[in-house]
């Protein structure tokens, strides 16, 4: 096996229901089959991470295809660097990691949240992943083990994914561009604050090089109102606008026509 103790960073093995540390640490396995590797004191509250409502929002929009092409994009960028071993760092539901694990059938797979209530529901994707309740600050994986880290959307240790990468691996980063989802923003805000799209290039470690970067455009027309409904509570806009403007563009009568727009970027470890 090759994860580590998320407390003292010694081998795990595998017991009955669960792994161990020569140490003594354990850890259980969920009747659902994921690993909680998430020890209390590493917990900064009583549930970490993105809650239910919020899981089950980004499910459902999610598995009716609206970012269809962004996961497919993502998919074949993972098979042509073929790694070995490969880790997505705050899997949330899992709709991202099930495609990447699609592209690569041979390699190992591996996907971490810090949200329960994420990890239970991305476990049933795909039993061969190895789904990990975990903290990024923290990840149960020794150093240089990986050769493809994939970050959608989420916040990320810098530091920690250097670690987990092995000499010529690489860690693809996608997020918002700039422009994404601008027509709601402007619906939903009197001012649409100017999102600035490459300021994690500034927090990129030191041996690590920006290898190939891109961007994914489309335009997304949303007929029904459950789909802007959960796209709203999916995305910080959910709570952060009026209540008033949240249920101006979800019972608008229109299909509500709205921008995608992804970057990309590959950071490769020399
Ligand atoms: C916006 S969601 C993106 C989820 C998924 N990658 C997707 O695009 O569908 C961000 C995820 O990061 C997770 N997260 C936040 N802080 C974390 C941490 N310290 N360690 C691990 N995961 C974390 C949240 O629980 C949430 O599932
Ligand atoms: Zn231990």
């Amino acid at each position: 096996m090759m994860l580590t103790c998320p407390i003292c960073t010694a081998a795990l093995s595998a017991v009955d229901n669960g792994v161990v540390c020569p140490a003594g640490h354990r850890f259980d396995r969920a009747r659902q089959g994921y690993l909680n590797l998430l020890p209390v004191q590493h917990k900064n509250s009583r549930d970490p991470g993105d809650n239910q409502a919020m899981v089950e929002a980004r499910r459902d929009f999610l598995n009716a295809g609206h970012y269809a092409p962004v996961a497919k994009r993502l998919a074949e960028l993972a098979a042509e660097r073929a790694p070995a071993r490969w880790l997505d760092i705050g899997c949330g539901e899992g709709y991202y990691t099930a495609q990447i694990a699609a592209a690569l059938p041979d390699a190992d797979g591996y996907a971490l949240d810090i949200s329960r209530e994420a990890i239970k529901r991305a476990c049933r994707r795909d039993p061969k992943i190895t789904w990990l309740i975990a903290s990024m600050a923290r990840v149960p994986l020794p150093d240089d083990s990986c050769q493809f880290l994939a970050s959608v959307f989420s916040p990320l240790d810098w530091h920690e994914a250097r670690r987990l990468l092995s000499p010529g691996g690489g860690l693809m980063r996608v997020g918002p561009t700039s422009e994404h989802l601008m027509e709601l923003r402007e619906r939903l805000y009197d001012e649409v604050r100017e999102y600035v799209d490459d300021k994690h290039l500034m927090q990129v470690p030191a041996d690590m090089h920006l290898q190939h970067s891109e961007t994914l455009r489309f335009t997304l027309s949303l007929v029904d109102a459950q789909a802007r409904a959960n796209l709203l509570a999916m995305t910080p806009h959910g709570w952060r606008a009026s209540a008033e403007r949240r249920a101006n563009v979800i019972e608008q009568p229109e299909p509500f026509e709205v921008t995608v727009s992804m970057r990309y970027d590959y950071f490769v470890l020399q």
